[in-house]
């Protein structure tokens, strides 16, 4: 077993020490608007808010070999060409290091005596990325060398841009000032936005034209012009428009020389796009952006603006445990992930092509819940784009594109789950923040603002979406899906190319698209685990009467549940559109199903007949792996119609009993919910990404993100973890461990302290910023339990049971947890 690099907890960086990672491990650039991704041999692609409708650079997905088109740097000393990243040219270094860190990546290349350091970062409130670029000669002797930048542009759209090609290869345009490459494709007809990419010196020559830099039969690996040693100064005209900047540098001995490149985005106002001649682009804004960062000092502020940025997001919850790769988790790469994540929902990584989805209605739900203690304020924001595409029934358009913010159609809607999490994450936001406010904030239906009601008539329309669409059995219709995308109990086919995700089976036309037969235990499940919240929050409002009601519905679902789908030692997963059960011992396939139980466990259905720890030991017994717990047991070996795409998977891989890190966290919840720490944990370090570090060249995806899946024990590649980055599994992991495990979580009236960790440990310390005050919290941990609150201090002075009551802002006090 190998690992390809360590973490610097100090710095906050994962450095890697081999380019021939198992996969790219990637890192993102940028927060805000503009983002980067890059991979640690500098691939990767810029986009500006949408991946899919502002796409800045050009990246080739599933190319061969994996990982072409980034940004490069080519130097061509004496004969040997190479980059500072090995690719595309893989030249072999003498040295070769790449620190992902937060917001930040730094490439450091090698060769016959020069070395060149690169960093890359989007600073903040910036549309562009800033490459600085460190040259040092560190032989004895003078150098001469040429070198050579390169970037390919998109042509915005960036699905337009890999199938249009009869247009596309005309419509390219550049124009070429100083050392600065503008890319003005459309800028005359339809868009008010141009990109450019720049130097802070002087250049001997440039390329805009991507076959004259690279030659037709050429690859990025061995481009023409760094071969002949020149630019052809080329001027795009149609076809495939670059940027590449060419110097020849001579360095001294010992002497170094420093470029700061930026990539960059402008929007201008329709008036003001030209200048007098009505033909030259107005490049006013763009000088402004170059004026910011063209000296390595205000590259270095601007970077250590970023540092602090993130030394104060990371400062709102950081925690000492015994444990270092805990720590690292939850104070570093974790929270990290849950603001990429946070961000770009399931849009743009190397496993999703940026145009397949937008924003999506369950993720980004899903996504506040590990994000909202970060930014309160983005993640309100969020939660009224969110709340806007909601349908006036309470059903939800499943995506939304970023930049319009408007429902998807070609998506549509009729996901079972998808209104419940919207309880959650307003739920959490109120918690965090003790905004209120939100409540009575007017939010339109369908983004038409006739339609506008208040936030909470979302809530409750979300609650009784559930309420009003019940099956044969009391149990919430399954319709499209429910959080399993590939569970589609109406929705199945036989024909290829009809989308699992978008297809309307006829056989349910009169029905109204959908079986009236098929229920899901996990909507019914989640419904008595997120309605408390609704119930919470009614009664907060003095709603009493309307809470009674919220919550006999609550009730009568458990009791629908322990009636129809408890199946003996675990809960039923569902009843399919014939009626038959499905994740039932009586199944011969697919007996038990991970999704329905954690939260059937939280809400106690059946607790006093003991259906919580059968259920939980069933998980231990049917779906504990040594890489973590698959999703279904046995998986499914042949295809099984009436359940949709589920059994299209090879058994192991993805929703046929792959390992899903998301769901594996709600089990985990559910561990620690029920006082068993160590189980919880357990399940947690299988799964925690630090954890698989000295496995990396099985786990083969980034040690310090999780992926949405790692193979489970059917498939022959169990262990491989895929489709790192964005996925729900940043958000509930955050929960998982800093709620549930380490028991720090924001209540409506207060924090609460209520750990349920491994009995080895002596207890741990952490400080958690809240509603503007500090709290210092020590847990201490004598007797050597799990779980329970013996007694619990703020500054010396005894409070009842386990909530710290809300304490006056800009304050620090001191939490002292005694377990027992
Ligand atoms: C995948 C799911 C995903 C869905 C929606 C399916 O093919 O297996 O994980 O949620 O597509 O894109
Ligand atoms: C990934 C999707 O983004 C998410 O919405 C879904 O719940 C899971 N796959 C499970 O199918």
């Amino acid at each position: 077993m190998k690992q390809f690099g360590h973490f610097d907890d100090a710095r906050k960086e994962y450095v890697i020490q081999s380019p021939r990672t198992p996969y790219p491990w990637i890192n993102y650039l940028g927060t805000q608007a503009f983002f980067s991704l890059i991979s640690n041999t500098a691939g990767g692609y810029s986009f500006y808010k949408d991946a899919r409708l502002r796409r800045i650079t050009r990246y080739r997905y599933n190319n061969v070999p994996i990982d072409m088109g980034g940004r490069y740097f080519y130097i061509s000393d004496n004969g040997t060409i190479w980059n500072p990243g090995w690719s595309p040219v893989k030249t072999e270094l003498d040295a070769y290091e790449c620190r992902h860190g937060m917001g930040y990546t730094v490439i450091t290349g090698k060769k016959n005596g020069l070395k060149a350091e690169v960093t890359f970062f989007v600073p903040q409130n910036y549309d562009g990325e800033v490459q600085q670029v460190v040259l040092t000669n560190e032989s004895s002797d003078t150098k001469t060398f040429k070198f050579f930048s390169f970037a390919e542009w998109c042509l915005w759209d960036a699905q337009d841009d890999c199938t249009n090609f009869q247009r596309n290869f005309s419509t390219g345009r550049v124009e070429v000032e100083g050392s600065t490459i503008y890319h003005k494709t459309e800028y005359r007809d339809r868009r008010d936005h141009y990109a450019f990419y720049t130097v802070n010196d002087s250049i001997d020559g440039y390329d805009t034209d991507r076959d004259s830099f690279i030659g037709l039969y050429n690859g990025f690996g061995d481009p023409q012009a760094v071969l002949d040693g020149k630019a052809t100064n080329s001027f795009a005209d149609g076809w495939s428009p670059i940027a590449s900047h060419y110097k020849e540098i001579t360095l001294a001995a010992g002497e170094s020389k420093t470029l700061v490149f930026i990539l960059g985005y402008v929007e201008m106002p329709a008036d003001k796009k030209f200048e007098a001649d009505g033909v030259t682009i107005n490049k006013e804004k763009a000088y402004k952006m170059i004026e910011q960062y063209n000296t390595p000092e205000k590259v270095a502020a601007g970077l250590a603006e970023l540092k602090a940025a993130w030394d104060k997001l990371l400062g709102i919850f950081n925690v000492n445990t015994s444990d270092d790769k805990v720590n690292r988790m939850v104070n570093i790469w974790n929270q990290y992930q849950c603001m990429v994540t946070f961000n770009l929902s399931r849009s743009a990584s190397y496993f999703e092509s940026g145009i397949g989805r937008g924003m999506g209605f369950r993720d980004s739900n899903q996504d506040i819940l590990g994000f909202v203690h970060q930014i309160p304020d983005r993640a309100r924001e969020r939660l009224i784009d969110l709340a806007s595409t909601q349908l006036e029934d309470g059903g939800c358009y499943h995506q939304y594109q970023p930049l319009t913010k408007k429902g998807n159609s070609d998506i549509g809607g009729d996901f079972s789950d998808d209104p419940l999490w919207m309880i959650l994450s307003v739920g959490a936001y109120i918690k965090e923040s003790g905004d209120w406010s939100i409540l009575d904030q007017p939010v339109p239906y369908d983004n038409d603002e006739s339609k506008a009601k208040p936030m909470l008539d979302h809530l409750t329309v979300s609650f009784y979406h559930i309420v009003n669409n019940l099956g044969p059995h009391g149990l919430p219709l399954a319709m499209r899906a429910d959080w399993n995308d590939c569970l589609n109990l109406s929705c199945y086919s036989d024909k290829p190319g009809e989308s699992f995700q978008t297809y309307t089976n006829p056989k349910f036309a009169a029905e109204g698209g959908y079986s009236k037969v098929a229920e899901s235990v996990m909507v019914a499940a989640l419904f008595t685990y997120a309605g408390p919240t609704y119930v919470g929050i009614l009664k907060h409002l003095g709603k009493d009467d309307e809470a009674a009601k919220a919550q006999a519905e609550i009730d009568k679902m458990k009791e629908n549940v322990m009636q129809s789908a408890f199946d003996g030692e675990w809960f039923l997963r569902a009843y399919d559109s014939t009626g038959a059960k499905v994740g039932s011992k009586e199944c011969e396939e697919g007996k038990i199903f991970i999704e329905p139980q954690g939260f059937a466990v939280m809400s106690e259905i059946g607790k006093d007949q003991g259906a919580d720890i059968k259920t939980l030991d069933s998980i231990d017994k049917y779906l504990n792996t040594k890489y973590g717990l698959v999703l279904n047991n046995p998986a499914f070996s042949k295809y099984y119609i009436q359940y949709g795409e589920i059994s299209t998977y090879p058994g192991g891989y993805k929703e046929n009993a792959g390992i899903f890190t998301h769901n594996n966290a709600w089990i985990i919840c559910a561990e620690a919910y029920a006082g068993r720490g160590d189980k919880a944990f357990e399940y947690y370090s299988k799964i925690a990404p630090a954890f698989n570090e000295e496995i990396s060249d099985l786990h083969k995806t980034e040690p310090y993100v999780y992926g949405q899946m790692i193979a489970g024990k059917d498939a022959s590649r169990f262990g491989e973890g895929k489709n790192s980055w964005l996925t729900g599994t940043a958000a509930w992991n955050f929960v998982a461990i800093s709620q549930y495990i380490l028991g720090i979580s924001a209540d409506f009236d207060g924090l609460k302290v209520d750990p349920s960790i491994p009995k080895a440990w002596d207890g741990f310390t952490a400080t958690r910023k809240f509603r503007g005050a500090t709290y210092q919290i020590t847990v201490k941990n004598p007797d050597h339990v799990s779980k329970g609150v013996k007694s619990l201090t703020v500054d010396g002075k005894a409070v009842e049971g386990n909530v710290v009551p809300v304490l006056p802002a800009g304050g620090t006090y001191e939490v002292v947890a005694v377990l027992g």
